[in-house]
């Protein structure tokens, strides 16, 4: 069964009490957090503050995915507000083995998120000392994009690496996740599914999680 991490940005904003309830009462593993600078991306979505709001009802693990420039100023206080699993883009950070280490050293597990065009080549040296490796299915910085289909074949890519380099990483997946996406993923080695507009759009997200869970 994979572990679900519904995205909070395609959440009621303005309901993020009852939302973050639905989950809560859901069969979903983790809060996915979206957190987007309009500088790493095309895009602003909230940051500590509504991510506190959140964590102040959520009775799941908090799962922080940092799309900004320069992380590492922020991750102390991602840690210090209940962020469980802290990632980061390799392509935000020149020094990805030391923010790694400071992800794990303010208490959080690290990942490392690859963008579509990022190759999972990039992780070689540092594959063991990740607990959690994201790759994006779509371009960061929105929600309800459609799935890029190349991604399939990365996931086996990074699922040799993981088992050759005897790594304990899990392998996550955002970004145009559904149940027909989620089914080829989870069977290509993926071991958590984002999923953002296809939970909080549809009329039953209770049961759509049941389903991705099911996958
Ligand atoms: C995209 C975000 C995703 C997004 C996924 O930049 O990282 O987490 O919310 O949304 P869907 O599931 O709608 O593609
Ligand atoms: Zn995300």
């Amino acid at each position: 069964m994979p572990i679900i991490a519904p995205s909070m940005l395609a959440s009621d904003f303005a309901n993020i009490q009852k939302d973050t309830e639905l989950i809560n009462d859901s069969s979903a593993d983790w809060f996915h957090i979206d957190i987007m600078d309009g500088v790493f991306v095309p895009n602003i979505s909230f940051g500590l503050p509504v991510t506190e709001a959140i964590q102040k009802h959520a009775k799941k693990p908090l799962d922080v995915h940092l799309m900004i420039v320069k992380p590492e100023n922020y991750i102390d206080q991602f840690a210090k507000i209940g962020a469980e699993i802290i990632s980061v883009h390799w392509e935000a950070c020149p020094h990805i083995h030391r923010t790694i280490g400071q992800i794990k050293e303010a208490g959080c597990k690290a990942g490392v998120v690859l963008n579509p065009g990022t190759p999972v080549s990039v992780l070689e040296e540092i594959i063991t000392d990740c607990d959690m490796v994201l790759l994006m299915s779509v371009n960061p910085g929105f929600g309800g994009q459609k799935f890029i289909h190349s991604t399939i074949e990365k996931v086996k890519k990074l699922k040799k690496l993981i088992v050759a380099s005897k790594s304990s990483a899990l392998i996550e997946i955002d970004g145009g996740v559904n149940l027909e996406t989620g089914k080829a993923l989870v069977d290509a080695g993926a071991d958590a599914l984002v999923a953002g507009s296809f939970v909080f759009s549809n009329a039953d997200p209770l049961q759509t999680i049941i389903n991705l869970k099911n996958l």
